[in-house]
């Protein structure tokens, strides 16, 4: 069978990673969180006192670029790869709110894109990899043989990430949650490098009202097209 490229792009919290588990999984074929890596660098770069949410030190970040070690390992237990910064298990850390609450502006820098982009380029230049992200379709692999962009409603997205959140055990309301999701919507389509647009070529699916069996075995129909 022929080994292809699959794009998964769309707005925060649209189920990309869940689909794109699923696919890499069936397929055996590597999956790829590239928003783990801008959360990485992100949580990095608060770390360092480079980012808050009231304030941005690019270039200090720029700077300390090159010393950001990203890698991913593949968990056995958990059947996914986790995210490491310089040796260090950020998988938890990551999906905190208030790393989503900075990581838009960290994204917007073109020299963290430049970083993260050719390294999702090397991890991919072997096809058999799904990615997901919001530029995979358009920057990262502008070839894929598959393209799909991910959409629907805003209130769907953020009761996904509030259930979510508050079986991790955070504390935070709903309202925070709708109004993270509507500031990312915002400045991820509206950001100068890589916004978020759909690609000309991609398939586009509202999953508002769609089971995850339902649009596994759409994009399967997709795949099979394809390989
Ligand atoms: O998919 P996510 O919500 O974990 O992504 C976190 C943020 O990273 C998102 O708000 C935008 C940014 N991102 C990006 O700019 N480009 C990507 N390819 C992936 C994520």
């Amino acid at each position: 069978m022929k080994k292809i490229t699959i794009a998964i792009d769309g707005f925060s919290s649209t189920g990309k990673s869940t689909l794109a588990k699923q696919l890499a999984k069936h397929l055996g074929y590597v999956y790829v969180d590239t928003g783990a890596m801008y959360r990485a660098v992100t949580f990095y770069a608060m770390q360092n006192g480079y980012v808050s949410e009231e304030h941005l030190n690019k270039e200090a970040l720029i700077n300390d670029l090159p010393n950001i070690n990203l890698q991913f390992q593949f968990n056995d237990n958990l059947g996914f790869a986790e995210m490491y910064v310089n040796g260090k298990n950020v998988e938890k850390e990551i999906r905190t709110l208030d790393v989503s609450r900075c990581v838009s502006q960290v994204a917007e820098i073109s020299e963290v894109r430049s970083k993260l982009v050719a390294s999702q380029q090397e991890m991919g230049k072997n096809k058999a990899i799904v990615m997901d992200g919001r530029d995979i379709g358009t920057v990262v692999f502008p070839e894929a043989e598959l393209k799909i962009f991910m959409n629907s409603s805003a209130q769907t997205r953020a009761e996904r990430r509030f259930n979510e959140l508050i079986e991790k055990g955070q504390h935070v309301t709903y309202e925070e949650v709708l109004q993270n999701v509507q500031e990312r919507d915002y400045i991820d389509t509206h950001r100068e490098d890589s916004p978020l647009v759909k690609a000309d070529d991609a398939i586009e699916i509202d999953n508002s009202a769609m089971s995850k069996q339902e649009q596994f075995d759409l994009v399967m129909d997709l795949v099979g097209e394809r390989v």
